[in-house]
């Protein structure tokens, strides 16, 4: 595992930095500045977008935190530190860490909110879910520091930031991960800035294609910093085989006039013998098991997609440093207790839609089992070293006893 990461590690530096010199020979940017940070490239492990032209971006510095020691820069100092996210038990004394009159003041009241309506328990589903989050951080931290020497110098590329949603009233910075609940979490963010009323009047492609959302990319230099160290940023995640058989059932098995024609056909006409001249022209039907071989083809005749692409790559979990991460398995209830700790409009409470084929059955771990049973144990075991980062990341079980 790790040798196979610090092999492509290298191949995927030495490409970018071809790249990356092209283009400051075309563009003739004064800057030694790039040139100077190139070999910062990060968190580009196992990551071959064949087909995708390589991004070069502009890098910046992340958030380094003058007012906190340097050893405290990082992960670990969430539940404390970043601006507007409080943790809402009681056993989290106020004292230890002073925060401005007004925040404390809407916790308090969301607090006996809370308290009276949402979460049945109060109190102490309130610690438990605050001491969730330590357990996630930590852990997260922890990881992060082993693998530094892989992942880790400050510095951001603009590709890095290029799925994280910016939330500029509740100062929220939120990662999109498909096929963990991020249709509901755009719905959430169009409501607390403003451009929608309510979650419940918000249909599909609206929240796709034009929900008035903006991308920490397309901020400047200065901004992206600035909320980088400011906001509290935020992940939600899914059990990795979950996601990756829910992704497939939603584009490959229902009518898609994007996934069929461009993944479906490249698919099909790589790793199935004898197809039919309609499966190739439509692209429809592919089998788990194609879709697997195309996922774990260094080669791939199609590039990677946002849809299946691990969270450790998606959304950069040891540069950017999250302060929350939330986990589908427990969606509501995480997403619930965040949105108050940000002080949200209490009648703000995270939707529950469907979007995707609604008729459908949820993908739940025995339907991912069934999936799964269509593999040979290898072809598993390989899937599993392909999402290895985010079981560890996120700490989930190996999903199969005979996984190593
Ligand atoms: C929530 O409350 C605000 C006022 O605080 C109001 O403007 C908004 O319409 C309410 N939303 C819903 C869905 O009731
Ligand atoms: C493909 O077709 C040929 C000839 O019809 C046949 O001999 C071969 O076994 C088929 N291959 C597969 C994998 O079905
Ligand atoms: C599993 O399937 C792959 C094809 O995807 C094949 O190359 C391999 O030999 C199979 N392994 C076992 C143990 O059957």
């Amino acid at each position: 595992m790790d040798f196979r990461l610090q092999n492509s590690v290298s191949v995927c530096r030495r490409m970018r930095l071809l790249c990356s010199l092209w283009v400051l020979l075309l563009l003739g940017v004064g800057s030694l500045l790039l040139l100077v940070h190139l070999p910062d490239l990060t968190d580009t492990v196992l990551h071959q977008n064949p087909g995708v032209p390589v991004l070069v971006a502009p890098r910046w510095p992340v958030e380094k935190d003058s007012t906190q020691p340097s050893d405290a820069v990082g992960i670990g100092r969430v539940l404390v530190s970043p601006p507007g996210l409080r943790p809402l038990s009681r056993s989290v004394s106020p004292l230890s860490d002073p925060v401005p009159d007004r925040k404390q003041r809407v916790t308090k009241r969301h607090r006996k909110l809370l308290l009276k309506t949402a979460l049945p328990g109060g109190e102490e589903v309130l610690q438990q879910l605050d001491s969730t989050q330590e357990s996630r951080l930590h852990l997260l931290k922890q990881f992060c520091s082993r693998y530094r020497p892989i992942i880790g110098k400050r510095h951001v590329t603009r590709q890095q930031v290029s799925r994280v949603y910016v939330e500029d009233r509740f100062r929220l910075l939120y990662c999109e991960v498909p096929k963990a609940g991020c249709s509901n979490w755009k719905r959430v963010l169009m409501v607390l800035g403003g451009s929608a009323r309510s979650t419940q009047d918000i249909p599909h492609d609206v929240v796709h294609y034009s929900n008035h959302l903006r991308r920490l990319e397309s901020y400047t230099f200065s901004d992206v910093v600035d909320r980088l160290r400011s906001y509290t940023k935020v992940l939600f995640v899914r059990e990795p085989f979950e996601r990756l058989v829910s992704a497939f059932r939603d584009k490959f098995e229902s009518p898609n006039l994007y996934y069929h024609p461009v993944f479906g056909r490249a698919i099909i006409s790589r790793y199935r013998a004898n197809a039919t001249r309609t499966a190739l022209r439509t692209g429809a039907g592919v089998t788990f098991r194609e879709f697997v071989q195309y996922l774990l083809d260094l080669q791939r005749p199609v590039g990677m997609d946002i849809h299946w692409e691990p969270v450790s790559q998606l959304c950069s979990p040891c540069l950017l440093r999250y302060h929350f991460i939330g986990k589908f398995e427990s969606l509501q209830e995480d997403a619930n207790h965040l949105l108050r700790s940000i002080g949200a409009p209490a009648n703000l409470t995270f939707p529950d839609f469907k979007d995707r084929n609604p008729q459908a059955e949820r993908t739940s771990s025995r339907i991912t089992q069934n999936y799964f049973s269509q593999l040979n144990a290898t072809e598993r075991q390989k899937v599993f070293d392909f999402y290895h980062m985010d079981y560890l990341m996120f700490n989930y079980p190996k999903p199969f006893t005979d996984l190593h």
